[in-house]
């Protein structure tokens, strides 16, 4: 799913444009995350989805927005970089940490939904509802893209029948 109703949404805009005027979430362009799209793509998919939701439930959809956008800032490829020290699903949401108090102030709680948002793969678990709201779209997102990825090729695979 591409959501491309945020650029029509001036609060959601307003509330991450310094964020994503960065070159450190531009470059997040450079990276392909699964199999289909940026991985820029897919922090604004996820981010404006959480958004969306959480607002819809009353909570904190500020910090779900800035930290949603920011939950994959990383700039190495997971599907061949490996680390001596943890799995990628360990490691990746720390590095986002680090690389995100670099171009903003982070509140606790925007702090938790970047750590715990693998919580299903690690045993980290969230603090707050507003990190599980991420954690869970983040998981739908990469299940689409995915999907997404095997009807394209199954599309080129019919395209030589006709
Ligand atoms: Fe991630
Ligand atoms: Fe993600």
């Amino acid at each position: 799913m591409s959501l491309t109703d945020w650029k029509n949404d001036r609060e959601y805009i307003s509330l991450v444009s310094d964020l994503l005027n960065t070159k450190e979430v531009q470059k997040l362009n450079n990276y392909t995350q699964h199999h289909n799209g940026t991985r820029l793509e897919h922090s604004i998919d996820v981010s404006y989805e959480s958004y969306r939701i959480a607002k819809r439930l009353h909570l904190d959809y500020k910090s779900v927005a800035r930290a949603g956008l920011l939950h994959d800032l990383f700039y190495y490829d997971w599907r061949t970089t490996k680390f001596e020290l943890g799995t990628h699903a360990y490691i990746h949401p720390r590095v986002a940490l680090r690389n995100a108090e670099k171009i903003t102030t982070l509140s606790p709680k925007e702090k938790d939904i970047i750590l715990k948002h693998m919580w299903g793969a690690t045993i980290a678990f969230p603090k707050y509802a507003e990190s599980t709201i991420v954690s869970v779209v983040d998981d739908v997102q990469a299940v689409q893209e995915y999907f997404g990825h095997l009807r394209k090729k199954f599309q080129v695979k019919l395209a030589k029948f006709n």
